[in-house]
């Protein structure tokens, strides 16, 4: 049986990128930094699907770390998926934060993606088939302030996919580069960036992970490089493209801001923490059955 690799499968896009691969009969190797959500996953994996799934504990920024594990992935025989998905947000401005946190994110954002990518496309290439996708965001079409590095690190991983892309297509291997909109996870559960509650607004419009990633799938399937989830982000896209850069970045920062509220009118209340939650598992059901 062919075998995906997730990165960041401890929750959010992550998680679900791993159940739907092993909806489709992919044995799973899966990292993350927290050992019991994997563990959880894994169970999950075996009793739903029938799937073995591999847990690899990663630090993703560990330079020794990441080479030990491209050279498990380049050495394996049918990898038939790479998930290049594990990433953070930090709200910190770009002077006052340490340096070696901007690497950090670098390491995370754009050389992680781009070793395992290394590692892994020889033997795709050689067996003329396999599919790379990495996780982007729709703010690395933005500038903004409070995201710097994040939006940078970000654009990088646009322009390395769509260059591999091309590369790669020509050998039977598919790359896409993924850049979902504001999607329930832990992503900003857990930040100190935006601890208010999540609302949709004007064309800001929160999706749950595993239709994002539903999304994602369907349009590998359909060869396509570029995918961009849902109907809102894709005006969004158009306009960040379209609007002049300078009204777009003072846009950006007010938009972002427009997504989340301590204390929203209720009627613009789409969901805290807990509704996530239950957004994601409505969404994942829904799938089962579709
Ligand atoms: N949620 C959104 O609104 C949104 C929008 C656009 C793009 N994205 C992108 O989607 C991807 C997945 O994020 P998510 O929203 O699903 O968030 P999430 O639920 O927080 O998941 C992030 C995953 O990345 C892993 N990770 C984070 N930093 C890591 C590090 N230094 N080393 C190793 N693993 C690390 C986490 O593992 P542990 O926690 O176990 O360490 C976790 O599994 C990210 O690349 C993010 O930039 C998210």
């Amino acid at each position: 049986m062919a075998t995906a690799c997730v990165t960041g499968a401890s929750s959010g896009i992550g998680r679900s990128f791993a159940e739907q691969l092993a909806s489709r009969g992919y044995d799973l190797i899966v990292t993350g930094r927290r050992l019991e959500k994997l563990e959880e996953l894994e169970r999950e994996l075996a009793e739903r699907y029938g799937v073995t799934t591999e847990i690899r504990i990663l630090e993703l920024s560990d330079r020794n770390a990441l080479e030990n594990f491209a050279a498990e992935l380049s050495s394996h025989e049918e990898l038939g998926y790479l998930v290049n998905n594990a990433g953070y947000g930090r709200g910190e401005s770009f002077t006052e934060d340490s340096f070696s946190e901007h690497e950090r994110m670098l390491a995370v954002h754009v050389t992680a993606p781009m070793r395992l990518a290394y590692a892994v496309a020889p033997a795709m290439k050689a067996a003329g088939t396999g599919v790379i996708i990495n996780v982007s965001s729709l703010a690395s079409l933005l500038a903004t302030r409070s995201s710097l590095m994040y939006c940078t690190t970000k654009a990088c991983l646009n322009s390395f996919s769509e260059s591999l892309a091309l590369e790669l297509g020509p050998h039977g291997v598919r790359v896409q580069l993924l850049m979902p909109g504001f999607t329930h996870t832990d992503f900003h559960r857990d930040s100190a960036v935006y601890p208010g509650r999540k609302r949709n607004r004007f064309l800001l419009r929160w999706m749950p992970a595993p239709q994002v990633v539903r999304i994602s799938l369907r349009s590998v399937d359909r060869g396509r490089t570029i995918c961009v989830p849902g109907t809102a982000n894709k005006l969004l896209q158009i306009l960040a493209r379209q609007v002049p850069r300078g009204l777009r970045n003072k846009l950006a920062g007010a938009g972002i801001g427009a997504a989340f509220a301590d204390d929203p009118p209720i009627e613009l209340l789409e969901a805290d923490s807990e509704a996530s939650e239950e957004a994601n598992q409505q969404e994942k059901d829904a799938g089962d059955q579709s």
